[in-house]
């Protein structure tokens, strides 16, 4: 079994990002707005903060207290909207329920919209960026292959779906009220899991010589697991992205390719 490793793949691509900025008179500013203190998006925050620094892209952190109105998140994100030197906003997800998430998220402009999470967003999103670079890294095609994706969110699971379609691929699409799923899982020849259920795909969901990529992500006593049991299915398939150290790194990367516009 080959191990599809993230970090490798995040590494090259960093270094073209830096490559590239070292090239750019200006440097384009990222804007992360997070609405109270979410320990969990603290956490993802400072990742982004600390690749922004190793990469020279400036990163500003804009708190706003947990209390905040909707129309004060909108008007923060419109005077982002209008300076120049930012080139890119991110609204920090999860935000409190009294505010509307796709409201807010529709507000920022197409072109700053670096998550790719707004309606009229220029961007990919970043995971579903990083897998595609990933398979790319590993020359792992599509073209004519069969791709089960399992998870439909906004985040991930639909804008990678139709990123293997782009590429040629049969694409299935399971979700919570898939009947039969191992059936269908067995089937792939390309197995992408984002059902957010720890440990959730096992020796039972797997065929072999499957391509899997795990992008979950739990934090656990015994470190960060996947959504896939990688114990239990590496004996079977021929190649698995690790957690941690598969899909997470090139989400940040991705993030930062987006905020140059580097396509
Ligand atoms: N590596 C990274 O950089 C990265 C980035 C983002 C997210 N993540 C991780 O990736 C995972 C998925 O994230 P997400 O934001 O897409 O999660 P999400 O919004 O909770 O979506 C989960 C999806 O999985 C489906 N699902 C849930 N249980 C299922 C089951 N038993 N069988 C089949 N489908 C099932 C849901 O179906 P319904 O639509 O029917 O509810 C939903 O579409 C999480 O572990 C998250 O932490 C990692």
């Amino acid at each position: 079994m080959n191990i599809l490793s993230g970090i490798v793949v995040r590494d090259v691509l960093r270094q073209q990002l830096m490559d590239y900025i070292g090239t750019l008179q200006t440097k384009p500013e990222l804007v992360i707005i997070q609405v109270g203190d979410n320990a969990e998006s603290t956490i993802y925050i400072e990742q982004k903060k600390k690749f922004g620094k190793s990469v020279g892209i400036p990163v500003h952190h804009i708190v706003l207290p947990v209390t905040i109105t909707e129309q004060e998140v909108i008007n923060t994100i419109h005077t982002y909207n209008a300076d120049d030197n930012i080139k890119g906003i991110i609204v920090q997800l999860p935000i409190p329920s009294g505010i509307n998430t796709k409201k807010i998220l529709d507000e920022i402009s197409p072109e700053k919209d670096v998550d790719g999470l707004g309606t009229y967003s220029h961007y990919i999103p970043a995971t579903a960026r990083g897998i595609m670079s990933l398979c790319d890294y590993y020359d792992i095609g599509m073209q004519g292959k069969h791709v089960v994706v399992v998870g439909r969110s906004e985040l991930v699971g639909k804008p990678t779906a139709l990123l293997c379609l782009k590429r040629n691929a049969t694409v299935t699409v399971c979700h919570s009220y898939t009947k039969n799923l191992k059936e269908i899982t067995k089937q792939a020849d390309i197995l992408i899991v984002a059902c957010g259920k720890l440990q959730y795909i096992t020796s039972e969901f797997v065929s072999a010589g499957q391509v899997v990529i795990d992008v979950g992500i739990h934090r656990t006593e015994h470190g960060l697991c996947g959504d896939v049991d990688m114990e239990s299915v590496k004996h079977i398939v021929g190649s698995i992205t690790p957690v941690p150290g598969g899909v997470g790194p090139l989400t940040v990367v991705s993030l930062f390719q987006n905020v140059c516009d580097i396509m």
